[in-house]
């Protein structure tokens, strides 16, 4: 392996940060990385917020869940999925297909990911929080973004003060299809189950063993966040 592939192996999300601030040039840097993804059509879909400010970060502690980290983090950045920049630009655009909505989320996701990415090699760490979208009206009103605008995920940086184990993936004879789409076999699960459920052990968590497919039935088994196409169709996107 070399040094880039280690490091991408390596990642671990980090939710406990020491209270050492990311320089301005390492901040630069981890955005320059994130800009330099892909973008499909060059549409450049995405705009970032950084909030500084610690009476905003508590407000969104609170609209993500009180999930602490969002303001104990040295950095927390907001991508949004941006339309209203091409519309500014060109006000006869076509806007609110569904394919515009995928372009967006997709190029966030790899710009979210690069600047992750940058930010570990740096030996810092982070999370990404889709909590964010937990009360998408209230984040929209919070960072006055206008229409054509969406909060996708954030994601919170800083030094680590933990050091997680790894989370174990799926095995990739799972993940990976040769030439063909091969239905899975729920059999071949079990042994990720009962590897995950070690994870979790290994994290202090008591109660019932869980496993991925235990988690799948929990997290399946009702609508995620049922206001979103609503929102969606309010800010302009998801309307054909
Ligand atoms: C788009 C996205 C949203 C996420 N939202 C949250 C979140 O709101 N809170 C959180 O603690 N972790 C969040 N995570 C982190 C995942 O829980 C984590 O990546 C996953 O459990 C795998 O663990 P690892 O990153 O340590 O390998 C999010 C990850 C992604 C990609």
């Amino acid at each position: 392996m070399n040094t880039v592939v280690e490091l991408m192996c390596a990642h671990r999300s980090i939710r406990q940060f020491a209270q050492q601030p990311i320089s301005p040039g390492q901040l630069e840097q981890i955005l320059l990385a994130a800009q330099s993804a892909s973008s499909s059509s060059f549409l450049q879909a995405v705009s970032v917020i950084r909030v500084k400010d610690m009476a905003k970060r508590h407000q969104l502690v609170r609209l993500c869940g009180e999930q602490a980290y969002v303001a104990s983090a040295a950095e927390f950045l907001v991508f949004c999925i941006d339309f209203h920049r091409h519309r500014s630009l060109v006000p006869t655009a076509k806007t609110g297909y569904i394919e515009q909505l995928l372009i967006g989320a997709i190029d966030a996701g790899l710009m979210g990911q690069n600047a992750l990415l940058a930010a570990e090699s740096m030996g810092l760490g982070g999370v990404f929080i889709g909590a964010i979208r937990n009360d998408p009206e209230g984040v929209s009103q919070l960072l006055d973004l206008p229409e054509l605008v969406v909060p996708l995920f954030g994601l919170c940086l800083g030094y680590p003060a933990q050091s997680p184990d790894l989370k174990p993936r799926l095995p990739l004879q799972l993940v990976l299809h040769e030439e063909q789409y091969q239905a899975p076999d729920p059999c071949q699960f079990a042994a990720y189950d009962a590897l995950l459920a070690h994870y979790y052990r290994g994290r202090g968590e008591t109660g019932p063993v869980r496993g991925w497919t235990d988690q799948l039935e929990k997290i399946l088994s009702k609508e995620a966040r049922p206001f979103m196409f609503d929102y969606l169709k309010r800010r302009g996107f998801a309307l054909k």
